[in-house]
């Protein structure tokens, strides 16, 4: 990981991101919980790492499932309070390992636009591999490395909470399908469906976002 957290993404403004987002045109949300929908059922549990707002976790709600999470952002996180799950949702970072929950926790975790922030996701992918149970669905998106490109690259960016906001850079990161298929077989997860969208576009920095959406079962106990 990039010891320089002055280039960390350091979440936003609660009030204005869902406002935001539906500005854009995110979708995000959507498509993960259609990838998701024919393995999840009705009172599962589903662990939402990064729930921000919990814009991400909120169809699953919707669908029946208690739904916990973490963030780091308490500014976030005060946008997930009148969402109404019924888990836990706690301020975490998800650099910290271990993560504050026992083995065999959660049918299902997510996370949504997160993973694109940081560099490591090993330590990530063997928390979740530990806290998921046998036969558990993990669905997340990671900024897909095409060949040639770069895997890390500065954004700058004009959003951030209302201590931070400002124009400012921000450390991307992408990886490639082979790695994260590396990652997954790694800590015992096969991959179920895969897909790729085009999530923001920066033309004044010569910038397209693809986010990769996954979806994967953990075969191994
Ligand atoms: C683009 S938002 C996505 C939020 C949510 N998953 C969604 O789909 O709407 C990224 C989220 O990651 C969180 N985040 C960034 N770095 C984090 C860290 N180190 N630990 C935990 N959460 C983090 C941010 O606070 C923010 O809520």
């Amino acid at each position: 990981m990039d010891p320089d957290r002055t280039r960390d993404y350091q979440g936003e403004d609660a009030a204005q991101y869902e406002s935001q987002a539906a500005e854009v045109g995110w979708h995000g949300h959507e498509i993960i919980f259609g990838l998701m929908y024919e393995f999840i059922e009705p009172d599962e549990t589903l662990l939402d790492i990064g729930i921000g707002t919990g814009l991400g976790s909120n169809l699953f709600h919707r669908a029946g499932l208690r739904i916990s999470g973490f963030d780091n952002s308490i500014e976030m996180l005060e946008g997930c309070k009148s969402k109404g799950f019924s888990g836990e949702i706690i301020q975490h970072d998800l650099r910290d390992a271990p993560f504050p929950y026992a083995t065999d926790s959660f049918h299902n975790i997510l996370s949504l636009a997160v993973l694109n922030f940081f560099e490591d996701l090993a330590p990530v992918f063997r928390e979740v591999a530990r806290i998921i149970r046998s036969k558990g669905v993990f669905g997340f998106t990671v900024e897909g490395k095409k060949p040639g490109q770069e895997a890390c690259y500065a954004l700058r960016v004009n959003r951030g909470t209302n201590l931070t906001k400002g124009q400012r850079e921000i450390s991307m990161y992408r990886h490639s399908d082979e790695q994260i298929r590396d990652l997954l077989e790694d800590v015992g997860f096969r991959v179920l469906k895969e897909f790729e969208f085009l999530t923001d576009r920066y033309p004044e920095q010569g910038i397209e976002v693809y986010l990769k959406a996954y979806v994967a079962r953990k075969e191994c106990v």
